[in-house]
């Protein structure tokens, strides 16, 4: 499974890059909203600045929610780097230019996606990603990760490449529960990240492990 990290900040990307656990970023107007990013020259650098940290897919979404509008802004930030996917969300008009740009060879994120016949839509429109969203579902006592399942049943049964990137995670067992089905991404911030790292028994067996060479060695 990829791990994408779901932030505009460039030190939180540094910081899991650093980790050689990442293998790309996943960014939305709110995100770049947070880190203070506003305008479009401005939006269109951090994106490059973001692409120079991570050897990965960094998606970077679009504004407009016309298909004219979607098209040209996709065009415009594909543009910016090898690496860019264009995030388009989960409407009428966004269907329609996830066909336009997958004819074109232009990769893709579908986003904002709460159902299972979105997600087939997304597939048949031929997105390189699919991003449902299991943390929103979780908080409106929905379940996220039988969305995920119900959406890996579908691809695995039709062979749809269209890859499911497993979005609005909200902590380690999220992320776990996501290998277990099956995503083929999951993103996060990088606290839930850093969670899969805890054990009390690795912090206690290390201590232990410590204490006892120094006693051998002192
Ligand atoms: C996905 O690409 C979104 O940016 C993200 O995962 C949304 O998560 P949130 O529900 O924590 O805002």
């Amino acid at each position: 499974m990829k791990f994408f990290i779901d932030t505009a900040n460039l030190e939180e990307i540094k910081e899991a890059n650093d980790l050689g656990v990442l293998d790309g970023v996943t960014t939305n107007p709110s995100l770049m909203a947070k880190e203070g990013i506003t305008g479009t020259d401005n939006i269109m650098k951090h994106y490059v600045a973001i692409c120079n940290i991570v050897d990965g897919d960094v998606s970077a979404e679009v504004i407009a929610t016309d298909y004219e509008g979607i098209i040209r802004e996709g065009m415009i930030l594909a543009e910016l780097h090898e690496n860019i996917v264009v995030k388009v969300p989960m409407i009428k008009d966004g269907i329609k230019a996830l066909k336009y740009f997958s004819e074109r060879g232009v990769r893709t994120n579908c986003t904002l996606v709460f159902s299972a016949g979105q997600a087939l839509l997304a597939a048949k429109a031929g997105a390189t990603y699919v991003s449902p969203f299991l943390g929103r579902l979780d908080d409106i006592s929905a379940d996220g990760l039988a969305l995920i399942e119900e959406i890996r049943l579908i691809y695995d049964n039709y062979g749809y490449e269209t890859q499911i990137l497993a979005a609005s995670i909200r902590h380690a067992m999220h992320i776990v529960d996501c290998a277990k089905i099956g995503a083929d991404v999951a993103t996060c911030p990088l606290k839930p990240i850093l969670q899969l790292l805890n054990h009390p028994l690795t912090d206690s067996g290390l201590a232990q492990f410590l204490a006892d060479y120094k006693k051998g060695n002192s």
